[in-house]
């Protein structure tokens, strides 16, 4: 791709500027205005920070102007609020507000002219104002087309300096493919104070949102929704969706994850399938595939479960993510149950870490962890040696992945897989 030459640096002219000492910095803290979104304000860090830049990416169709629009909506209720809409005409946009409902007071302003864009939010600022989407925006100095890398970094360092200067809280909303290749966001992530991640997979009606990178609060605090005609609902309670108790089935476990400061209980599922090829497959949807075949080799080796002659595929209920090691157990399990053809008992979850030896490293956070399985009932946690127990819950302090196996699928002999 052919970049724009930089603009021409300032002289040699330039004068010095007294430098400051921190402690003779003036800063408040402003307050964050709450989005009206309680899932996106959790993922923000407690509310969108005045005046800052928050980069929205994920795939077509996955919710963003959706998403977006609520949040607009409930904020003009207090806040002026703007959407500039590159993508989608002034009328599909109020059809989609008619079907959300509430978004009578949010402005509109169909434009994708950069100078224009900045002039309006210049001249009279609201408080918040979605760009929907980056890749749709076009300087007229830049001579190449909307959507490169050069145009992208272009509007994306003129609305940073807009939103700096006049005060607008600026949501971007940036098209990303899977890879992250196409379309520019990626460039531009340093640019931004915040970057939000929507995922989820289009033909289920579950959403998650993550921080990247946030520079007013922690990027591990996840958000979950649920796509329904009337719009994103929030799922405040997620492990119930994702793992609550159920049936005892062969290949399914439940694991104990932490996302950022929340407990989440996600349902593992397993299937071991005998192959004849001569690299057997290992494929996980929602797991790391290093971290899977890392599993699989501890299993093998130290957890007396044969699978080398054996496909292995594991997906993880509601197309969430696991990111957290503390998964790894319960992964294991899923495999092993689906390996033996014994099920895990209904109301057991696990959680911990599993070392290359075999033996299982604590979790971080266990107390939190063993209380939302408490609370959404399920009786017995496998645990890693040295975690204590809590009321209602019943931890197995297990040392190894292969006690892990016997505590829940007891120490049978496997039929040959
Ligand atoms: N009437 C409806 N009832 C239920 N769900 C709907 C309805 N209309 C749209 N949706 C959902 O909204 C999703 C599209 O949402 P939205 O337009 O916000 O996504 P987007 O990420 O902005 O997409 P794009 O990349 O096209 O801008 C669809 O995939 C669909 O799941
Ligand atoms: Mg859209």
């Amino acid at each position: 791709m052919v970049e724009a030459a930089p603009a021409p640096t300032r002289g040699k002219g330039s004068a010095a500027r007294p430098v400051l000492r921190l402690v003779d910095v003036q800063a408040e803290e402003a307050a964050r205005m709450p989005t009206g979104v309680s899932e996106l304000d959790r993922v923000l860090g407690g509310g969108l920070v005045p005046a800052s830049l928050v980069l929205v990416g994920g795939e077509p169709g996955v919710g963003k102007s959706t998403l977006l629009l609520m949040a607009l909506a409930a904020m003009s209720k207090e806040h002026r609020a703007l959407l500039v809409t590159g993508e989608e005409s002034a009328a599909q946009v109020k059809l989609r507000a008619a079907r959300l409902g509430g978004a009578e007071r949010v402005e509109i302003l169909a434009e994708t002219d950069l100078d224009t864009i900045c002039a309006t939010l210049e001249e009279a600022p609201p408080a918040v104002c979605v760009i929907d989407s980056v890749q749709t925006l076009y300087s007229s100095e830049i001579g190449s087309a909307p959507g490169s890398v050069s145009q992208v970094r272009e509007a994306s360092a003129r609305l940073l300096r807009v939103a700096k200067e006049a005060g607008v809280a600026l949501f971007l909303v940036g098209h990303v493919t899977k890879d992250g290749a196409v379309a520019g966001p990626r460039v531009l992530e340093h640019l931004v104070d915040c970057v939000l991640q929507f995922e989820g997979d289009r033909y289920h009606a579950h959403r998650v949102l993550r921080a990247a990178k946030n520079r007013f609060g922690s990027t591990n605090e996840l958000g979950v929704f649920e796509m329904t005609g009337a719009g994103l609902v929030g799922v405040p309670d997620p492990s119930e969706l994702f793992g609550a108790a159920r049936e005892e089935e062969i290949g399914s476990a439940v694991a104990c994850t932490l996302e950022g400061t929340r407990p989440l209980l996600l349902e593992i599922q397993a299937l071991v399938a005998p192959t004849d090829l001569a690299m057997p497959r290992r494929v996980g949807t929602g797991v790391d595939p290093k971290r899977l075949a890392m599993i699989v080799a501890v299993l093998s080796r130290h957890g007396g479960i044969a699978l080398a002659q054996a496909d292995i595929f594991v997906n993880v209920a509601g197309g969430v993510r696991i990111d957290e090691p503390g998964a790894d157990v319960a992964v294991a399990l899923a495999i092993a149950s689906a390996a033996r053809g014994v099920p895990v008992p209904a109301g057991m979850a696990a959680f911990g870490e599993i070392g290359l030896t075999g033996r299982l490293r604590p979790a971080a956070q266990a107390e939190r962890r063993l209380e939302e399985c408490a609370k959404l009932g399920l009786g017995w946690v496998v645990v890693p040696a040295a975690t204590k127990g809590r009321k209602g819950v019943e931890a197995r302090a297990v040392e190894t992945v292969k006690q892990a196996v016997s505590a829940t699928l007891g120490a049978r002999p496997e039929p040959g897989c």
